[in-house]
């Protein structure tokens, strides 16, 4: 990170945030960039805003007037693609959110447990008498994208697929262009293979899965098109199969590093919950994005418009203004009013779904495997603009494979 004279009162930096960097350098920059400032400008690629306290943050996602979603990648200001509903603003996006509500209460997710707990099974039961594994090949990346699948109905012989084009347009590292253009190539695997789905579910209505209720939707008094079931499609496959794998990663290099919080969970599973929400807060992977529809002002800064501004999540977390001793993990954090999951009328659609794969795998895993640490080998890094982990190598006694229930 190398950095320049201020502009319009903002320090400025030059930073890849799509670098592939060891695991913990995103955290201690953007912990670095929040001590400093609380708005700094990265002159990368055509340039844009960071963001760095709570309260700023917080702020940016509640006014989505002159903060809009329809560009969400730093590197994007003008997307030529709509990914629903993450991109809509207005009255489109509430539309949408009004209808895929139900769809994701805390009700109907829980009737997913089932699937969940048995594939969360299966996954562990399959490697707990080897003593070690990948932790995120063999478990914390196959887990959601399984779930995804049976959410949206498709077959579960598909994984190999999704997992492939997941790296690509999640994971992609290297120069902005390289990542672009891997990201545009896997994006139009994934429509071209979801326009073949679409267009099977409209011959045969009525089914119980996401696409097929999809179909139903009311948009503006009409049935959503083709193109837009696509970008629909595409956004669910985004949201939700990378961010849980990411959060479980961290998770669990954090616990085989920490026995002392791993013996709090063995010993104690109701703990489970508040450990997952100061894993969401501590480890906040996501950076969102806006992009200013006027000229404005953050923290004292002008904005123009059209510029683009990301709020990085783990920065709002870890602020101390907002968390007391923020950048601690407190397995028991109570109150943590934490903003992990985003705010404002995007804030993710997904969260109990989230919170009850994590709570199950938690939950499975420690029954199997309770004592596990780092296995030797080559450092872990984190690819792509979120935070997140590439590799989580864990050895075990594998003894304790007897002891499971
Ligand atoms: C630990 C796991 C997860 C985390 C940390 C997470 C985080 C987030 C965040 C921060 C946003 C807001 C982005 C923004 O404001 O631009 C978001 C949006 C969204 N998330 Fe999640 N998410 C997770 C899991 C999931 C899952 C499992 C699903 C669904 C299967 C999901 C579906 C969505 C959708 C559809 C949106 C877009 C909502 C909208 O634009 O109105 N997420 N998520």
């Amino acid at each position: 990170m190398t950095m320049s004279e201020a502009v319009r009162g903002c320090p400025v930096h030059t930073f890849n945030p799509y670098e592939n960097s060891p695991v913990g350098t995103k955290l201690a920059r953007y912990d670095q960039l929040r001590e400093e400032a609380p708005i700094i400008r990265n002159s990368i690629a055509q340039g844009y805003y960071v963001v760095t306290r709570h309260e700023d943050i917080l702020a940016t996602f509640q006014d989505p007037e002159t903060f809009s979603s329809r560009a969400v990648e730093v590197f994007t200001p003008e997307p030529d693609y709509r990914w629903i509903p993450e991109t809509l603003d207005g009255d489109e996006h509430f539309q949408w959110r009004r209808q895929l509500g139900p769809e994701f209460s805390p009700k109907s997710v829980a009737r997913l447990d089932d699937t969940v707990r048995r594939r969360a099974i299966e996954l562990i039961d399959a490697i707990a008498d080897r003593g070690s594994c990948e932790f995120m090949a063999d478990f914390a990346f196959q887990y959601p994208t399984s779930i995804f699948l049976e959410l949206m109905g498709l077959p579960i012989e598909h994984l190999d697929h999704f997992m492939e084009w997941e790296h690509d347009i999640l994971h992609g590292s290297g120069s902005a262009e390289e990542v672009v253009a891997r990201q545009t190539a896997a994006m139009g695997a994934v429509n071209e293979y979801f326009a073949g789905v679409i267009a099977e579910r409209r011959q045969n209505p009525g089914g119980e899965d996401l696409i097929s209720k999809a179909l139903e939707f009311q948009i503006d008094g009409a049935p959503v098109n083709d193109e837009d079931m696509g970008s629909f499609c595409l956004l669910m496959f985004m949201a939700g199969l990378d961010t849980v794998s990411a959060t479980l990663g961290l998770s669990f290099y954090h616990l085989a590093q920490h026995p002392e919080d791993r013996s709090r969970i063995v010993e104690n599973p109701e703990l489970i919950p508040t450990a997952i929400e100061e894993f969401i807060r501590v480890y906040a992977i996501v950076v969102p994005s806006r992009k200013a529809t006027r000229d404005t002002e953050i923290a004292g800064c002008p904005v123009k418009a059209g510029e683009m501004i990301a709020l990085p999540l783990n920065s709002a977390s870890r602020d101390d203004a907002a968390f007391e001793d923020a950048t601690t993990f407190k397995i028991d954090r109570s109150p943590n009013n934490h903003i992990g999951f985003g705010a404002g009328p995007h804030r993710c659609l997904g969260s109990h779904l989230a919170r009850r794969e994590l709570k199950i795998a938690l939950e499975e895993w420690h029954k199997r495997i309770p004592h596990y640490r780092l296995g030797e080998g080559v450092a872990p890094h984190e690819p792509g603009n979120m935070l997140g982990i590439d590799a989580v190598s864990l050895v075990w006694e594998p003894a304790q494979g007897a002891t499971r229930p």
